[in-house]
């Protein structure tokens, strides 16, 4: 008699804990169904669902970061969830640009900004053919992205880029929980290579803090033409200017005499002749494009950026992608015009890298090698200081019959792959084989290593 009363308890509270699940889960799915892009100026009819908006951050959450997610071709319930991040800005050194304006406008998204035309191109290469992307604009002031207090603007850094994607990420797998199993990957480029595994130290963290509730379903991470070590990024940068005969000689002697190896102090660094010739060195740049070594001045398609802001600063793209809702006060600019100063930025974070190796994360780093800014040189001298175990050595993999890069596979769990002919922003110059690389990284499957290989 008791037991069966109590049963009955049970059972009712059961079902009422079951009511208030279905209740706060279906508030959530309706949340994030008011998000959904409907009538995106010039967008070609596609089959997949598409979301943008705001989610705050910060502790009063005074602060909203902007994003703006495409569910994978098709299946995207069957398909992981990959975040892109971009990173450095063009113009000027050091972070700001945004990732819609360039992962998704110009390199990776389903629609491209690619004329002053009325009409989006539809990306035959698009990251959506293969899984779920994510476009977050990070931190405050890049993008639609903004906060309340214009003090945020000054308190900007690597750390607090950090910890509000960290929470912005927690608020939108609240609001599309129908993702939150998923295996969830990050990407991203250039400064990228310090966002992201920032971030994903802190996915890490939170994981074994909070175990259920909040729990982040983190698999490993891709980057490409990454900062990530200093010292030897500048050396490498130093190296391949004069191995593609862009310095002379003598440069190239001044800045390793001046310069030493760059290990002081990053890049205030080694004597007070350092300066000038690094002075120099940046001339020889100035009138060929640093970022993609070959292609004439803005010549991979006449300055799509401009493009891109005029898209979108059209109010009518505003509204449909339900951004900048608070009517800044500035103009949206695929590089940050507001961000006043950046506060912290270490100089390294190969030991990061280590730590998330150590965890199980699967790590691909990949490298543009026609780039001059974050070249394949850097890369190589940078993973080479992890004192790595390679397995199977430095190797062609190839696409469609051709050599697509090199690469190299490492023990601790750590993938080393080139992208032939290809500039900083690597899908920009080599969307098929880009496309490629991300579908063996999310398969976790070794790149083509022979000629007519099918895989
Ligand atoms: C910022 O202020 C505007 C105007 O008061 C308000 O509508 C908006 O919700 C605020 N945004 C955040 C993230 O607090
Ligand atoms: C833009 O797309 C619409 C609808 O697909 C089409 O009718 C129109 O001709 C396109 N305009 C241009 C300039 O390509
Ligand atoms: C936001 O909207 C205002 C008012 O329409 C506009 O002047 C401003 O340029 C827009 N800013 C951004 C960042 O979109």
């Amino acid at each position: 008699m008791a037991s069966s009363i109590i049963s009955h308890l049970l059972r009712s509270l059961v079902l009422l804990l079951a009511a208030a699940l279905a209740r706060s889960r279906s508030v959530e799915t309706v949340q994030g169904e008011a998000d959904r892009v409907t009538a995106l100026p010039g967008q070609p009819p596609v089959k997949f669902r598409h979301y943008a908006g705001y989610v705050g951050v910060g502790s009063g959450k005074e602060k909203a970061l902007f994003y703006w997610f495409f569910e994978a071709e098709r299946r995207p319930d069957e398909k992981p969830l990959v975040l892109w991040l971009n990173g450095e800005r063009k113009r000027r050194a050091g972070p700001g640009c945004s990732s819609v304006a360039y992962g998704e406008a110009q390199e990776l998204g389903p629609f491209l900004v690619r004329s002053n035309g009325p009409n989006l191109t539809l990306n035959p290469f698009a990251w959506n053919k293969v899984a779920n992307i994510l476009f977050l604009e990070a931190p405050v002031g890049v993008g639609f992205s903004y906060t309340n207090r214009t003090s945020d603007l000054r308190e900007l850094g690597d750390r607090i880029t950090a910890k509000d994607s960290y929470s912005f990420l927690l608020s939108w797998f609240r609001r599309f929980p129908q993702f939150r199993s998923h295996d969830f990957y990050l990407a991203g480029e250039s400064y990228a290579g310090h966002y992201v595994p920032q971030l994903a130290v802190e996915i890490y963290e939170g994981n074994r803090a909070e175990r259920k509730k909040s729990f982040i379903n983190l698999k490993g991470f891709m980057i490409g033409n990454a900062v990530i070590n200093d010292a030897t990024d500048q050396m490498g940068m130093v190296e391949y200017a004069w191995s593609h005969a862009i310095i002379s000689d003598e440069l190239h002697s001044a800045i390793r005499k001046h310069c030493g190896t760059f290990q002081e102090d990053g890049d205030r660094a080694a004597g007070p002749g350092c300066s000038p010739v690094l002075r120099a060195f940046l001339r020889a740049y100035s009138d060929i494009d640093i970022y993609s070594i070959y292609t004439p001045v803005c010549g991979y398609d006449p300055c799509t950026e401009d493009y891109v802001e005029k898209y979108f600063n059209r109010e009518d793209v505003q509204i449909a992608l339900h951004a900048n809702v608070t009517r800044l006060s500035y103009q949206y600019s695929s590089c940050s015009e507001v961000i006043e100063k950046w506060n912290d930025s270490p100089a390294t974070v190969l030991p990061i890298l280590h730590k998330l190796m150590n965890a199980g994360l699967r790590i691909w780093v990949y490298s543009g090698d026609t780039d001059g800014r974050v070249p394949v040189t850097s890369t190589r001298y940078s993973i080479k200081e992890m004192r790595l175990k390679a397995k199977g050595g430095w190797r062609a993999w190839y696409y469609e019959e051709q050599v697509a890069g090199w690469f190299v596979e490492y023990e601790e769990g750590l993938t080393l792959a080139t992208v032939r002919g290809a500039g900083h922003q690597v899908p920009v110059f080599a969307p098929d084989r880009s496309l490629a690389l991300l579908s063996h990284f999310l398969h976790g499957r070794t790149l083509p290593t022979g000629r007519f290989s099918r895989s």
